[in-house]
């Protein structure tokens, strides 16, 4: 492998930063050392009701596994995100909202955003909403989405929110699992100049949600829906009947604030619960210090708020540290290819984060759309969700950045609540396709497949040896499934699911999942789901689904199916079944690539053998290891003759 190009930090960065290289070594070293005293210290960051006493109470062990941080504080999620400002900053943009129309925005300050979000409270209240409930939150892109996630966390009820690319039956699954007793929603949503029917959705998903006791209607499009008799109000009119009073509920520390469920290697979606104030001390932090967030910066981070990107780095992170912070409702080529670039000019964005799929597509598109925007106001640049390649890297570097924007490659998950491993930009020189360093607190550690950790210059499976503040605290409802996901593979520490090299320097590069996981354009997605909604149609007997690289969407979806007796293969079935998927699931879920199948490579027990799939998706079969030991060797002739990744 040839060296990568490395990218100093520039010396103006290093002079304005919170970080330069020495206090980060220095405040690692910290970290490390004496977790106790270091989280001591940080975790007054926030705001606390009653301060906490008690730092970290963490057992890995597989018998009596619990996470505890600041155990015996209280305080409130919401008040650390708007009222501890009011003081300040009140009249300080909190919220830039860019709808998907260029004409359309709005501007809310801290002070409107105090008003708003005790409003949708008060209206959660007159909906009998009460701490500890779960409400479900499925959503546009619009402010009303980050007013209602802050309204349940200030009356302590926990969100979940689904993100409105979801099916009805993926929505209803994930109503059903948590036990939501309410949901919020919009008539419907506006991306790239297309509409999508929450509502219509919602109640198709509620057919099968008989517990759902009120539906709350935001009003975005005001496009024709239909509202259920005592079930159903629209914001509007709830919202003119309730005062803008509401005082934060004291919460405890480890109160849950939100579920938020994803994709694993099996079985259904997972409900990765955050609790409260070490998610807080911990998003808070990261957002400070990875973006080095000062106060008159406007900061653009595109997720959705469907993910946990959009729950810790458009809200609660920046909104903690009394950030301006915009929030997209669109996607990055309507009206044409330059928008993202004259978002930043329009409304001067200085730190801009996204995903390396987004980067790739506009990528295509080539430089004219980038070069006809100024974006000088722009000085530090995010990547997140999946490996950038290094092409992608200098693209944004060169291009984009113009060589004068450090780029922050944050890896992470929804299941560690913040960032772990990213450069800080006055700290860290940058090698492209590198998450670079651990952030304060974090130590990785490389296993190799018996759990023996690696030490120097080598490569393994990423664990993460200790806690850290804004670790996921359970399964939803399934605390065993934790345990066994986690901290099972390789006992006493946290496993991520992901393969890792770390090089000389110490530089960690991600390789990606080693588990049936697969990232499609950033988003998580499970081989079994996909599977096992493609064996629920009638005419499919059976299915194995793997992921194959894609130029734009990182992994693309190749599924191997193998059709009922009597059935036949044909390009209507093959439509039929991409878009069964989607019903099922979801857009995001769409097979890329369809195999027809007559059989499946097995063991003799009924094993499917997936890396002689993998192989095969990847158009790479020189090497497909021992065959012999199929239940059916020929199989594998046939499946590489019908591949159907020829490139
Ligand atoms: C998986 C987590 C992090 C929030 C959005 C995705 C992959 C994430 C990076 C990165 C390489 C990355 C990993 C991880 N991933 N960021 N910077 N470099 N890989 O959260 O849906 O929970 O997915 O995304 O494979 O395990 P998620």
């Amino acid at each position: 492998m040839s060296e990568p190009q490395i990218f100093p930090v520039p010396q103006d960065w290093a002079r304005r930063a919170y970080a330069d290289e020495n206090a980060y070594r220095k405040m690692y070293e910290a970290s490390i050392d004496n977790p106790e005293g270091f989280w001591r210290e940080h975790g007054q960051r926030i705001d606390w009701i009653k301060p906490y006493t008690k730092v970290k109470n963490v057992s890995y062990d597989k018998g009596d596994l619990h996470i505890r941080w600041f155990e015996d504080g209280t305080l409130n999620a919401s008040a650390n995100c708007i009222d501890r400002h009011l003081a300040h900053r009140a009249d300080k943009v909190a919220i830039i909202w860019e709808g998907d129309e260029p004409t359309d925005d709005k501007k809310i300050t801290y002070r409107e955003l105090h008003e708003e979000v005790c409003k949708f409270a008060n209206v959660l209240k007159a909906q009998g909403i009460k701490k500890g409930d779960r409400v479900t939150i499925y959503m546009p892109m619009i402010p009303e989405a980050a007013y209602a996630m802050l309204a349940c966390a200030r009356i302590g009820a926990v969100h979940s929110v689904v993100f409105g690319g979801f099916s009805p039956d993926s929505l209803a699954g994930r109503i059903e699992d948590c036990a939501s007793n309410c949901v919020i929603t919009a008539d419907e949503g506006v991306r790239g100049g297309r509409k999508i029917p929450l509502k219509a959705n919602t109640d198709k998903a509620l057919e099968k949600c008989p517990d759902v006791k009120s539906v709350i209607v935001v009003k975005r499009t005001g496009g024709d829906v239909a509202m259920k008799d005592g079930r159903d109000v629209w914001y509007e009119e709830a919202k003119a009947k309730v005062g803008a009073d509401c005082p934060p509920e004291e919460m405890n520390a480890e109160d849950p604030l939100f579920i938020l469920y994803t994709s694993g290697s099996t079985g259904k979606p997972k409900g990765v619960m955050h609790t409260t104030g070490g998610y807080m001390v911990y998003t808070s932090m990261t957002h400070h210090y990875v973006f080095d967030y000062h106060d008159d910066d406007v900061y653009w981070c595109t997720a959705d708020v469907g993910w946990v990107t959009g729950h810790s780095y458009i809200l609660y992170g920046p909104l903690a540290n009394g950030a301006t912070t915009l929030m997209f409702e669109g996607v990055p080529t309507y009206p044409s290819p330059s928008r993202s670039w004259e978002v930043c000019d329009k409304h001067g964005v200085n730190i801009f984060y996204t995903a390396p799929t987004a980067l790739r597509a506009l990528m295509r598109e080539g430089e004219g759309p980038v070069k006809k925007t100024s974006r000088k106001s722009l000085r530090l640049l995010g990547s997140v969700g999946e490996p950038i390649n290094p092409e992608a890297w200098l693209w944004y570097y060169n291009v984009v950045g113009e060589g004068r924007c450090p780029i922050v490659d944050t890896w992470w998950q929804t299941e560690t609540g913040g960032i772990l491993i990213s450069p800080l930009p006055g700290a860290t020189a940058l090698k492209p396709g590198s998450a670079t360093l651990p952030f304060f607190g974090i130590k990785p550690v490389l296993v190799d497949n018996e759990g023996k950790e690696l030490e120097g210059a080598t490569q393994g499976n990423l664990c993460i040896a200790d806690s850290w503040p804004g670790q996921m605290r359970t399964v939803y409802g399934d605390h065993q499934r934790f345990i066994d996901t986690y901290f099972s593979q390789f006992p006493g520490k946290y496993f991520t699911g992901d393969g890792c090299r770390r090089d000389e320097d110490g530089y960690y590069w991600i390789t990606g999942r080693v588990d049936d996981v697969l990232n499609v354009s950033g988003h998580r997605m499970g081989t079994a789901e996909v599977e096992s909604a493609l064996v629920a149609h009638a005419k499919v007997a059976e299915a194995a689904v793997v992921g194959y690289p894609h130029d734009i969407k990182g992994q693309g979806i190749y599924a191997y199916v193998t059709l009922n007796v009597g059935e036949e293969p044909s390009e209507e079935l093959r439509k039929e079944l991409v878009q069964w998927v989607r019903s099922e699931i979801g857009p995001i879920a769409s097979p890329d690539l369809i195999q027809w199948a007559p059989g499946l490579p097995k063991t003799r027990s009924g094993k499917i053998m997936r890396r002689i799939l993998r192989k095969i998706a990847e158009n790479d079969f020189s090497n497909l290891g021992d065959t012999s030991t199929l239940a059916d060797p020929g199989v594998v002739n046939d499946l590489i003759d019908n591949r159907q990744n020829k490139s």
